[in-house]
């Protein structure tokens, strides 16, 4: 018997399959049932016919509970009205597994008890259709970078530096030693780019921030793409290429999910580079016009995030903030050394800050003042330093928020739903 998946049935229509997964919903009456089934690679309706098949499989599926796990076997029909576009006509079903109080019925549940149950809300198909999009985000950021000739690296998880603060690390003890969980691969990416040219990496960071708003995770991940020889303007041009690609790909690919998701997939076209650019000071002079007291020198917060990117239909880079709202190794800005060659990547429809790049400081004696000014341990940078003795060159880089862009993308609340199993300020488990 030919064993396929929902995904692909549409390539045997007219035959006889058989799918293996599990019973999502039911509809019954006489001599009818209608079993909505999943198999992880989508959702398709099997309809079982009394006289059609063997008595035990129309009784099993009269008796089959809510993600009981099932073998089906049916004819591909073409079904317009279907989601899937393809119905089965059932010919016998045979159990797997039968599932005992299902805890997610199909009435509303609260997010915190659907949290709770992570490991089985899943399966449901909203959270379906959000995880099947970041992972085709994932791979168009791998197709994108890789087809630029960069060489994804692995920096360490558990490391002896902070780089984008102190007060948000997560400590270890190792061995004795103080250590971190990592809040960022980009000091190693830097030593990678001065080996291999153009590099990235991708994987899991950590801030142990206690911000409990809907764009904070303190497990997340992150792309971190470092280019030796790049200046602040190529890092940004590299960046909107970026975006762009991920943004099409996925409209072409997962139009689907985005459908399901009711995402308005007129505003994700309209994401093409170039993006808008305004300094650091115009973006304060555009929130006071807009009846926000901001005062120069601060930081930018979500809802001043949510104002700048309002006046803008596509992302839009702020560029060039005070150096003292920034990390310590930012490049300052040649025009005015108060400020860095930074920019900040901040999404439309209130999404906020998605990436945090910058041009780096690649000379020494600067980058130890800096160092010293943010009491920063200098025997723990004495590595980093070393690249700025042994051929230094202008480089550029950024971190791109994998769980901020996936949020943005499907159009959804809160990035705990974007990753699967979320770890927030109140939630380690599961
Ligand atoms: O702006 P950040 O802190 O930049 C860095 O870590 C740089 N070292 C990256 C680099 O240049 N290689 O973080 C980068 C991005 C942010 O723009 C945001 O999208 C995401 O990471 N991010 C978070 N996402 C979820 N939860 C958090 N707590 C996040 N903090 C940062
Ligand atoms: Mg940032």
């Amino acid at each position: 018997m030919l064993v396929t998946s929902i995904r692909d049935v549409k390539n045997y229509e007219g035959k006889e399959v058989v799918i293996k997964g599990w019973l999502y919903n039911k509809r019954s009456s006489g001599k009818i049932a209608f079993l909505q089934l999943r198999d992880g690679t989508g959702f398709i309706q099997g309809v079982v016919v009394k006289n059609d098949v063997p008595e035990e499989a129309f009784n099993l599926s009269k008796e089959l509970t809510q993600e009981s796990s099932v073998e089906i076997t049916g004819i591909v029909r073409k079904d317009d009205r279907a989601p899937s576009g393809y119905e089965l006509t059932v010919t016998n079903v045979v159990l797997v597994s039968m599932s005992y109080d299902y805890p997610i019925t199909l009435k509303e549940h609260g997010v915190e008890f659907l949290m709770d149950l992570r490991h089985l809300w899943m399966r449901a198909p909203r959270q379906h259709a959000i995880l099947t999009i970041r992972a085709n985000i994932n791979r168009a950021i791998r197709e994108f970078l890789d087809g630029e000739g960069f060489i994804l690296v692995e920096p360490p998880i558990i490391t002896a530096n902070s780089c984008e603060g102190t007060t948000n690390l997560f400590e270890l003890d190792y061995f004795g030693q103080k250590a971190y969980l990592s809040q960022t691969g980009q000091l190693y990416n830097e030593a990678a780019a001065m080996a291999f040219g153009k590099v990235y990496s991708f994987g899991p960071t950590f801030r142990a921030e206690k911000s409990k708003t809907r764009r904070h995770l303190n497990e997340f991940w992150m792309i971190e793409p470092e280019m030796a020889y790049f200046t602040h303007e190529d890092n940004m041009r590299l960046q909107e290429r970026m975006i762009e690609f991920i943004v099409q790909k996925v409209i072409e690919r997962c139009s689907r999910e985005l459908k399901s998701l009711n995402r308005d997939i007129g505003k994700l076209e309209n994401v093409r580079a170039p993006f808008p650019r305004i300094t650091y000071d115009e973006a304060v002079d555009m929130l006071n016009n807009g009846g926000y007291a901001f005062e120069w020198g601060n930081d930018f917060g979500a809802p001043d995030e949510t104002y700048i990117a309002e006046q803008f239909e596509k992302p839009v880079f702020v560029e060039k903030y005070p150096a003292k709202v920034k990390a310590f190794y930012m490049e300052p800005d040649p025009d005015n050394p108060d400020l860095v060659l930074n920019a900040d990547l901040l999404a439309p429809e209130g999404y906020g800050e998605i990436i945090g790049g910058s041009q780096r400081i690649h000379d020494h004696d600067l980058l130890l003042k800096k160092i010293h000014e943010e009491k920063l341990p200098v025997e723990a940078y004495q590595w980093y330093l070393d690249l700025r003795k042994y051929g230094t060159v202008p480089h550029s880089g950024f971190g791109l928020g994998l769980e901020r862009t996936v949020a943005w993308i499907c159009g959804i609340d809160h990035v705990r739903e974007t990753i699967p199993f979320a770890r927030t300020l109140t939630r380690v488990t599961p």
